[in-house]
């Protein structure tokens, strides 16, 4: 399967941080919050990725090719772990790209892959979004694929005052965490929600999904809605996901993403800990 990370988006939510760089290139902690998503991907099985790209996003692809100065530089003076890390970051996966003319929402954006996934069901991964789990969000969602054969997105249950945030779903429960989706609603009011279950970022399409998109007309906030065209699709499920997901196009969600990580770092854990009583405390 193929993976497609959409990373084009004006990131507006962040500005003045996003004016000249591309929010998937944010760090979080020590990593450029777009390389966990690649990383998530390969961990899945997946390494033929194309990332969906615009205007001013160009430091996606330095970051992910090959540094020849850099390496010489690390291995001349002798930084071998650092050299084996900037390495691995060119090898993990084969990369391509593709731009979005105008960003004109996640579907349009869906749509610049459909030459790329050649009729194949695929996996997205948006470039914004963190999911931490043991076995990898997009795992899971591709063995639900491979047992239901059909389209598979993640979904997990946010608290009402967050509702309005999300596409959000209306289904019915088939297993434990699986629902079969009867529809979806973009960024819904709280009293008009069919559920509190949202869709969270990582998805297996299958590719009807293209013949529904170049169908659409504009949705919320005047762009083409890869929620609509999910409307249309014959079957599909949505899987209450086991892990965390964090939505860096949000600030505080980044800043909770980075803090999260590096508290889990066996050098900066202990200190960042002790620090952060102290500063509660005050
Ligand atoms: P968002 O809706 O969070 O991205 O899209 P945005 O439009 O950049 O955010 P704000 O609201 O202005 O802050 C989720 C993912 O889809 C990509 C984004 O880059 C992000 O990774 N996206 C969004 C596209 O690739 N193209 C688009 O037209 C819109």
């Amino acid at each position: 399967m193929k993976a497609v990370i959409p990373a084009a988006g004006l990131g507006t939510r962040f500005l003045p941080a996003t004016k000249a760089q591309p929010k998937e290139m944010l760090p979080v902690f020590n990593k450029p919050t777009i390389q966990y998503v690649v990383e998530e991907a390969v961990a899945s099985g997946i390494d033929d990725i194309l990332i969906v790209t615009g205007k001013g996003k160009r430091s996606i692809e330095d970051h992910f090719d090959k540094s020849f100065e850099l390496e010489y530089f690390l291995r001349n003076c002798g930084k071998t772990d650092n050299l084996h890390e900037i390495e691995a970051i060119s090898e993990m996966a084969d990369i391509y790209y593709v731009r979005q003319k105008k960003q004109n929402g996640l579907g349009d954006a869906i749509l610049c892959a459909k030459k790329h996934v050649d009729g194949d069901a695929f996996a997205v991964l948006l470039g914004d979004t963190i999911a931490k789990s043991d076995v990898p969000c997009t795992q899971q969602l591709v063995d639900i694929y491979n047992k239901y054969g059909a389209s598979t997105i993640a979904i997990e249950k946010v608290p009402d005052k967050k509702v309005e945030r999300y596409g959000i779903i209306k289904g019915n429960r088939v297993s434990d965490n699986l629902y079969e989706i009867e529809d979806l609603v973009e960024k819904p009011k709280l009293s008009e929600a069919p559920s509190n279950l949202a869709i969270t970022g990582r998805y297996i399409l299958t590719p009807e999904i293209f013949d529904h998109i170049e169908h659409l007309t504009p949705g919320v906030g005047g762009e083409i809605q890869l929620t609509d065209a999910m409307k249309s699709l014959d079957k599909i499920y949505g899987h209450v996901f086991e892990g965390k997901i964090y939505d860096i196009g949000n600030t505080v969600e980044w800043l909770k993403s980075s803090i999260e990580i590096a508290l889990e770092d066996p050098e900066v854990g202990e200190d960042l800990r002790s620090y952060m009583a102290e500063i509660v405390k005050c």
